[in-house]
């Protein structure tokens, strides 16, 4: 029988997740569909239930019902509880699971970068649910120093006493995205959906961008003006699209208990933004 999986969100047709999943089913092989579905927040209970009714063993998650999904799950992994967000779901036999990938799909792109989890200062840019699933994962690393630096001052405040909340010990800041100083940090990640539009300009000076600073976007569509700043500045950078890469091959793992078949993922999503 046809194995059935997909992604579900409102609006659903900017999703780069079919192209990637499809062709990771492919390539292994498998008799399976991987579809996108349009769920506007209001019909997400019964449409839920719709699709375990017709089979599907494993949803991806995207905005706006990341939150909302979590009160219609039977079990949350607790590290996706703590974040608040679940953007992947996964059913063994009739129990449905709850997972959040990005913290991992973010930790493996930063490593492709070379980065390694040592003490030191991270800043991150934007307060939003990105943010705080960086954040999360960041605050994991012993010794780390975090600073949340956002446009609006009080959700950047939010963000960092929730997060000294959760990690008790872990120092964390809060300044606005004027304010912010890079001096002393050696990991820069814009959460920040500034870049995303061509008119957009950086979310911070690009003066402050310097040799030896690690730079990570997590915007995915294009290689944004932070990231070319920081290249043309001597920093590693790179965009988000290796994030949404090992994200989506994470929540294969969970569906399918076997190892994701990368290179097909990334070729597929390189295609898929092109
Ligand atoms: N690569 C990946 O796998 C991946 C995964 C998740 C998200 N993302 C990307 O991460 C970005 C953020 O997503 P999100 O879900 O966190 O969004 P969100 O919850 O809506 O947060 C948006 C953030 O952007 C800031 N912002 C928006 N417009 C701004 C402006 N004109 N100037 C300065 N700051 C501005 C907001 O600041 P205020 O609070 O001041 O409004 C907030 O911090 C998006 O581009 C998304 O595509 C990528």
């Amino acid at each position: 029988m046809t194995r059935l999986f997909g992604v579900i969100g409102h609006p659903i047709t900017h999703s780069l997740s079919p192209a990637m999943h499809a062709a990771a089913l492919r390539a292994l092989k498998l008799d399976a569909l991987y579809s996108a579905f349009d769920v506007p927040p209001k019909f997400l209970r019964p449409m839920l239930k719709a699709l375990w009714l017709s089979g599907v063993e494993g949803l991806n998650v995207t905005v706006p019902l990341k939150e909302a999904v979590i009160p219609l799950l039977d079990r949350v992994d607790p590290g996706a509880r703590a974040i608040g967000a679940v953007n992947t779901i996964v059913r063994r036999g009739k129990r449905t699971i709850g997972y959040n990938t990005d913290g991992i799909g973010f930790r493996r792109a930063l490593a492709d970068l070379g980065w390694r989890a040592r003490p030191g200062h991270a800043v991150i840019l934007g307060a939003g649910g990105a943010a705080r699933a960086v954040a999360w994962e960041l605050a994991q690393v012993r010794g780390m120093r975090l600073t949340i630096a956002n446009r609006h001052l009080e959700r950047a405040r939010r963000l960092a006493r929730w997060l000294t909340r959760q990690r008790r010990g872990v120092e964390v800041s809060a300044t606005t995205l004027r304010a912010v100083r890079l001096q002393d940090a050696a990991l820069l990640v814009n959460a920040t959906t500034v870049g995303m539009r061509a008119s957009d300009r950086l979310p911070i000076d690009p003066a402050q961008l310097r040799r030896g600073l690690l730079v990570y976007d997590l915007i995915y569509h294009r290689r944004t003006p932070l990231v070319d700043a920081a290249c043309r500045r001597g920093c590693v950078a790179a965009h988000g699209l290796s994030m949404l890469l090992y994200q989506g091959a994470e929540s294969l793992r969970l569906w399918l208990r076997r190892a994701p078949p990368i290179g097909v993922m990334r070729r597929a999503l390189e295609q898929a933004v092109r």
